[in-house]
């Protein structure tokens, strides 16, 4: 299949070129390259015959809908986002602008060419919008997880945006019959995410031995799932998904945020040992993210069930591959790192 991606330079999108193109795969990647979006993070499939890059805002209405014209693909797969929950805090503009206008936009192009397709790749094409399961609110510790029929109930900026971008995926559908499929994912770790998020931050603090902050008492319960198991999960999805379907994606691996930087720590004392101490001594609790949500955990039931796809790795092996990874290219990230702190506000290093 000819797949065009939106944001495939980012950390998730990232992942999708590599694993669709070794799965014989055309890549269509359509990013902004803002400060989240790196080539770099393609490394060899920069350049491969199979990826066709283009630097594009999906804003812009008339040059997206002219990379359609060319390519032709035969599925749409959307992730180009603004995705970090403490930047849609300083300021939601360009969640709006991005996560809402350019879904929108995006929407209006592909319905446009959906419809003028020959009967067989008409009947064929799809639209996966890829979403979060943070636009479904928080849970109490006890309380039934998160599933396809829980009401939309978005607690901060970056949930809105996101919450709001599938509703009109969802109109997409109901309205025009555009054949969309909307997934609901819990928070994805792994090699080449962004350095401003909770796993990455943790690594590469505790290689410089700076403080390692954590939010509040570290008691936020997130289901973690590694992004190459959460590929293969969209992968499948195209192909077998079921159109006008949502579909919630999770790792079945509920861990405090406190348990998480606890089990790096570990994982850095036995792989990178300190001259004296434990990687533990650097953890310090900062002040809690204003609405921070407490828990998010999704049932998967219905992906294993209707498509037997089931999370490979286990938290403490993905976090043995993410570590280690994060370990042997240190020394490039801290240079994103620098670059990313020097333009952030209000002294947001400190947090993530
Ligand atoms: N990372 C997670 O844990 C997680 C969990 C659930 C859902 N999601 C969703 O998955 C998607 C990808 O997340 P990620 O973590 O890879 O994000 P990311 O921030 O690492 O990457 C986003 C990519 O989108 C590109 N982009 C941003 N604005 C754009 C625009 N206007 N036009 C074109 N490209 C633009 C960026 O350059 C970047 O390459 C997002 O939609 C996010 O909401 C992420």
């Amino acid at each position: 299949m000819k797949i065009l991606l939106t944001g495939g330079a980012g950390f998730i999108g990232s992942h999708f070129v590599k694993q669709a193109i070794q799965s014989g795969h055309e890549i269509v990647n359509v990013d902004k390259l803002t400060y989240a979006g790196n080539l770099d993070n393609l490394e060899e499939y920069a350049q491969a015959s199979q990826h066709h890059f283009y630097k594009e805002d999906i804003v812009n209405r008339e040059n997206v809908r002219a990379i359609f014209e060319k390519e032709q693909p035969d599925v749409v797969v959307h992730m180009a986002a603004e995705s970090h929950v403490d930047r849609s805090i300083e300021s939601g503009d360009a969640f709006l602008r991005t996560n809402v206008t350019g879904t929108y936009h995006l929407l209006t192009i592909a319905h446009h060419y959906w419809q003028s397709l020959p009967k067989e790749k008409r009947l064929s094409f799809r639209f996966v919008h890829l979403s979060t399961d943070e636009v479904l609110g928080t849970l109490q510790p006890n309380e039934d997880k998160f599933c396809e029929t829980t009401p939309y109930r978005p607690n901060s900026p970056y949930a809105a945006s996101k919450a709001s971008s599938d509703l009109f995926v969802r109109a997409y559908h109901h309205t025009y019959g555009l054949p969309i499929i909307i997934v609901n994912t819990t928070n994805n770790y792994g090699p080449f995410q962004f350095p401003e998020k909770l796993i990455p931050v943790v690594i590469l603090n505790a290689l410089e031995q700076k403080s390692i902050p954590v939010y509040g008492d570290g008691k936020q319960i997130r289901d973690w799932l590694f992004v190459e198991d959460h590929i293969e999960a969209l992968l499948k999805l195209i192909t077998y998904g079921c159109i006008g379907e949502t579909y919630c994606i999770g790792g079945e691996n509920e861990w405090t945020n406190l348990d998480v930087v606890n089990e790096i720590c570990t994982l850095l004392d036995r792989i990178k040992p300190l001259a004296q101490g434990s990687y533990k001594d650097l953890i310090a609790f900062v002040q809690d993210r204003p609405g921070h949500d407490r828990r998010y955990a999704v049932n998967a039931n219905k992906i294993h069930q209707e498509l037997g796809w089931f999370a490979r790795h286990s938290m403490q092996e993905g976090l043995q591959k993410t570590v280690q990874w994060y370990v042997d290219n240190a020394e490039r990230l801290n240079t994103l790192f620098d670059r990313h702190r020097l333009g952030l506000k209000n002294n947001h290093e400190k947090n993530f």
